[in-house]
């Protein structure tokens, strides 16, 4: 794993657009996974800001992401499809019917999961960008005594229910379940980008990436991947030795 530790937030900001810029450069008709929550805002500010100065085109680009509330209409302002419009997609020149999220209104919600792995599959995803959940989730496969490889729907733990309220008018208003790629799709992309920040996630970071390989953890699974980025800011990092 190649960790790099930053002190300042802007900069960590700045390396992870780098990356994706860089990707979009290098390959114009590149796939890239995206994640939503507070960790990327940042993240896409600065590759909207990159994008502009550097003219990177999104033209040919295809994004997946990792996951969706089930029962959230996109124009609802808390679902995952709001936010990526507000955060990116309406920000730069990326056709939008090349942005795909799992649809957490499908009228058959397998059906459209085991959709949503065929087209991973058939697409291949060249970056996946990763936060990390505080009981070490990524996208919202939860800690578990088993873990689902494909896509599937994930009833939310409490704990991620209550760390999302931030965003909703009340605890009771976020929903039970979520559309999520599986840890198998996660592990598929070429290459991963997992950014984390602040002193409250630093035991979970050391949990993911110098704990056992466990699905107590499911972020620990990332240390099978032989491509993996991790920028950290500087607290998230406090307890790695
Ligand atoms: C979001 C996602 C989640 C978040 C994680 C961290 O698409 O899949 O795994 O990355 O919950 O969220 P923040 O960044 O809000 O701390």
């Amino acid at each position: 794993m190649d960790i790099r530790i930053f002190e300042d937030n802007q900069e960590l900001d700045q390396a992870a657009a780098r990356l994706i810029a860089d990707l979009a450069k290098a390959k114009p008709d590149a796939v890239l996974g995206l994640a939503t929550g507070s960790t990327p805002v940042g993240i896409y500010r600065s590759l909207i800001e990159t994008a502009a100065a550097e003219r990177v085109s999104f033209k040919r680009i295809t994004t997946y992401n990792l996951d969706e509330y089930v029962g959230l209409t996109p124009d609802n302002e808390q679902s995952y499809a709001y936010y990526m419009n507000q955060h990116l997609f309406s920000k730069i020149d990326i056709p939008l019917n090349q942005t795909f999220l799992p649809d957490g209104m499908a009228d058959d919600l397998d059906a459209f999961c085991a959709k949503y792995d065929r087209m991973l599959e058939s697409a291949r995803v060249d970056l996946q960008l990763l936060g990390l959940g505080h009981n070490g989730h990524i996208g919202f496969n939860e800690p578990d005594r088993e873990l689902t490889a494909g896509t599937h729907v994930v009833t939310l733990d409490e704990a991620t229910r209550e760390a999302n309220a931030r965003f909703f008018a009340s605890l009771d208003e976020v929903p039970k379940q979520a559309v999520t790629m599986g840890v198998g799709s996660i592990l598929k992309a070429a290459r991963i980008l997992l950014v984390v920040r602040g002193a409250d996630k630093a035991e979970v970071v050391k949990r993911a990436l110098s704990g056992p390989v466990t699905t107590d953890c499911p972020a620990s699974l990332l240390q099978l991947h032989a491509d993996v980025t991790v920028l950290l800011d500087k607290e998230a990092a406090s307890l790695l030795a």
